[in-house]
């Protein structure tokens, strides 16, 4: 998994945070199944800061649907803690299956749920949406 600008939702504190994620996913897709449990672990650890900081703008902010992301997030994260616990067991084979899943599902997350909770976030701080420039936009000029 590569990060794209596809990705940005266009506020900073959670575009930082997401670029870290999918570089975490990515070393995780490069490692061996014997490389894996620790990445594992170290991952585990960035998905938790991450989640708990949207989780606590959407609660401090009362952001309407905050329910079904919150309840997204802490679903991964059941699924990262019950396969350590298997990695733990010797079941390494399970880890690659998990890290596929997570790169498949990340871009949708950050499509459908992210860049509503960045709206909101840029609209109470800024009072607008946020414009996100895109790097791969390909722009045409007047002659
Ligand atoms: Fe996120
Ligand atoms: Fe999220």
């Amino acid at each position: 998994m590569k990060w794209s600008d596809n990705m940005l939702v266009g506020f900073k504190p959670m575009d930082d945070e997401h670029i870290a994620f999918v570089e975490m996913i990515e070393r995780m897709q490069n490692a061996t199944a014997e490389e894996l449990p620790p990445l594992l672990d170290q991952f585990s650890d960035v998905a938790h800061a991450h989640f708990e900081s949207e989780n606590k703008m959407m609660e401090e902010t009362q952001f309407p649907p905050r329910q079904c992301h919150i309840d997204e997030h802490m679903a991964v994260l059941k699924s990262v803690a019950e396969v350590q616990e298997l990695l733990v067991q010797g079941q390494l084979t399970i880890g690659a299956s998990l890290v596929d899943e997570l790169a498949k599902w990340f871009p949708g997350h950050v499509t459908h749920l992210d860049s509503a909770l960045s709206h909101w976030m840029c609209k109470k701080q800024l009072g607008g949406k946020p414009v996100v420039i895109k790097r791969s936009l390909n722009l045409q000029h007047d002659k």
